[in-house]
């Protein structure tokens, strides 16, 4: 989740269009695509479509006979916060998320290449038996050709339930393989948030930092230094409720994928792997049931290929509507 509204003039100048019944109609004007439409990239690399991630002939419409090597998806988490119950927010039985969760992995598993990485964002409600994630963890054992590589989990700057509990600000991220696709060592800065671990040094005493000879290591799987997108960052979408930050995203496709490759993402959003995908020269097929946030991910696409700019920061992504 992302964002409270800025009480500074720097407001965000749009408000989030899952929320607002009245503001997203009339987005709904602006919107190119409408459902069972693609966008096809004018520059043959890309493809959004307005479509559903649970059914299969939506899957073969796009992806025709191509296959992925890798699939980064961000399915909604049964985890409702504070009262945003929308018709993109909602929360279910978790048996008909299962349902839901086991139609879409099909999908993904026609389109996997033999070998291929599958990373998937998910989330456990604390105040709820720790649902979907342990229902989903054992449902994907059911995929036996998926193999279980790492269960990573991500620290946001923000999250909820702090007056009588440990504020949860994990975010949790699946790691399968198939067959044996590439993984490629991406460094990351190291996480200056422990020190400690004194040593003698030269009859002084240095803590590990001091000692490290590189601002590097080797990544584990609980990412510390990936700060959570807000208001004021370059990359933010206004009208978003659940943009993931850019620098998580190029880290995955970094390292489990190649140039050309082609990346997929069923549930769209802001569109954060399919920027990541044009920055980092993969090609991206991209679908998103509701118009609107295709329409955003199109625009970020267009804008970035514009000014180089990778959001709007606060600014209104739909300046027509002024
Ligand atoms: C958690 S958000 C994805 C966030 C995205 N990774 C980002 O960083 O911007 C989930 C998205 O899936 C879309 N969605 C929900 N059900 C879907 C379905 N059956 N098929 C395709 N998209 C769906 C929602 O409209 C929402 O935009």
């Amino acid at each position: 989740m992302k964002k409270d509204s800025a009480k500074s003039r720097h407001i965000e100048k749009l408000t989030r269009l899952d929320v607002d019944g009245k503001l997203r109609k009339k987005i709904l004007r602006f919107c190119r695509l409408k459902a069972g439409d693609i966008w096809i990239d004018p520059n043959g690399k890309h493809k959004v479509g307005v479509l559903d991630a649970t059914n299969s002939d939506d899957t073969k419409k796009i992806f025709k006979n191509h296959k992925a090597q890798l699939v980064i998806n961000d399915p909604p988490y049964n985890v409702v916060v504070g009262n945003n119950n929308t018709q993109n927010l909602s929360k279910v039985d978790v048996g008909k998320y299962i349902e839901f969760s086991k139609k879409w992995v099909s999908n993904v598993l026609s389109i996997l290449d033999e070998n291929a990485a599958l990373y998937i964002w998910i989330g456990a409600d604390q105040n709820d038996g720790f649902q979907p994630l342990p229902e989903f963890m054992i449902m994907m054992r059911g995929f036996e050709v998926l193999k279980t590589r790492s269960f990573i989990t991500m620290r946001n700057q923000r999250g909820y339930g702090t007056q009588k509990n440990w504020m949860s600000v994990r975010q949790e991220l699946l790691y399968y393989t198939k067959g044996s696709p590439p993984f490629k060592v991406v460094y990351t800065e190291i996480p200056k948030i422990l020190g400690g671990y004194y040593k003698e040094v030269n009859g002084e005493l240095t803590d590990n930092f001091k000692r490290s000879k590189s601002e590097f290591i080797r990544p584990g799987n609980v990412w510390v230094d990936v700060q959570q997108v807000f208001y004021r960052m370059e990359e933010n979408v206004a009208g978003t409720y659940a943009q993931k930050p850019l620098k998580a995203v190029q880290r995955i496709i970094e390292a489990s994928s190649k140039e050309n490759d082609l990346v997929a993402d069923f549930f769209c959003h802001s569109g954060v792997t399919l920027l990541a995908s044009e920055q980092l020269e993969r090609k991206c097929y991209t679908m998103e049931i509701d118009p609107v946030f295709a329409e955003l991910a199109i625009r970020r696409l267009e804008h970035y290929r514009k000014t180089g700019k990778t959001g709007w920061q606060w600014n209104n992504p739909f300046p027509e509507l002024n």
